[in-house]
């Protein structure tokens, strides 16, 4: 039996709109917030929240720059927008519904005076370089979650700080919402897919597969420990001075602390780059080893 032809999403200009086309949706609504220009990375979420809202369930795209997450002298007049591609998108990957309200619909005050504060867990890493952006990514994440009142939502593990702090939000506030993670898509070159590529020159492309080719040194420094993985990841780094290096570190999955020396576990080597003007974030996971004393330590101990 053929499938059915996908029809278009309904698309939301309005938060009126949004609640007209929410109120007749049945199943689990599973929400993918993007801010557009899609990619192969956001076609993995949509098809993730497609197979989590299963066949009788709806799935919600949103689409919004926030200009919330953005500060003066970032890239929000000339972050892409693609709306007919991303309509495109959305209907080939058999979304219901697309949201794109303007800022106006979104902020009809202006500048919110209450908004989410992200914490301590906000401020380090992409919150110490963009400082206020958890905050705005946060503020918009809780009033769309709001308006779309989804049973689930998908989030990528590329913007991997993001995620952490969502599953906080979600958790610190008792949101009945699941959040899903979606591994990290790249290009065949190995550089994680992002709207923010297209600002890349071909040098500059070459330039910024650097980091990924940092971190993956790293994942295969794993089995000697942190400061192994840190070392190789940071020494291919060094090999291109012409790339500017935010960090690079080995964090806690969900709380973003660095991992000391010694620490035995899964973890996250993140990095955060500029190559010409464009920044970049990436990571990998890696499973690491303890240091060679301490598992002689547990192994001896267990022995006795
Ligand atoms: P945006 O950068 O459009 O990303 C939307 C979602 O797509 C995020 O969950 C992000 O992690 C995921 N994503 C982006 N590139 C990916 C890749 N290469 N592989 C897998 N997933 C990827 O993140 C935002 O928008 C905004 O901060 C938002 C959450 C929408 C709030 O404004």
């Amino acid at each position: 039996m053929s499938q059915p032809e996908a029809s278009l999403p309904v698309l939301a200009r309005t938060t009126a709109e949004l609640r007209a086309v929410r109120d007749g949706m049945a199943g689990p609504v599973v929400l993918v917030p993007t801010m557009g220009a899609l990619h192969a990375g956001h076609r993995a979420l949509l098809r993730a929240a497609r197979a989590a809202a299963g066949p009788t369930g709806s799935v919600i795209v949103s689409i919004f720059v926030n200009p919330l997450q953005f500060r003066p002298g970032e890239d929000l007049d000339r972050y892409p927008r693609t709306l007919d591609d991303d309509l495109a998108m959305c209907a080939a990957e058999g979304a219901q519904a697309v949201f794109a309200p303007s800022a106006a619909e979104m902020y009809p005050a202006g500048q919110p005076e209450v908004t989410v504060d992200p914490g301590p867990m906000g401020r380090v890493f992409e919150g110490q370089f963009r400082p206020g952006f958890f905050g705005g990514v946060l503020t918009v994440v809780l009033k769309l979650f709001h308006l779309t009142r989804p049973d689930a939502a998908v989030f990528g593990e590329k913007d991997a700080q993001q995620l952490a702090l969502v599953r906080r939000l979600v958790s610190d506030t008792n949101l009945e919402i699941a959040i899903e993670s979606v591994p990290t898509a790249r290009d065949a070159d190995g550089l994680a897919t992002s709207s923010r590529n297209r600002y890349l020159s071909v040098a500059e492309r070459d330039l910024a597969l650097t980091m990924p080719r940092a971190l993956r040194a790293g994942q295969r420094a794993a089995a000697q420990g942190a400061q192994a993985v840190l070392t190789a990841a940071q020494e291919i780094l060094d090999g291109e001075p012409a790339l500017a290096v935010d960090y690079v570190a080995i964090v806690d999955p969900r709380t973003f602390t660095p991992i000391g020396s010694g620490q035995a576990g899964p973890a996250l080597i993140v990095a955060a780059v500029t190559a010409g003007t464009t920044r970049l974030i990436d990571n990998l996971a890696v499973l690491l080893a303890g240091r060679p004393e301490s598992r002689r330590r547990t192994r001896d101990a267990a022995d006795r």
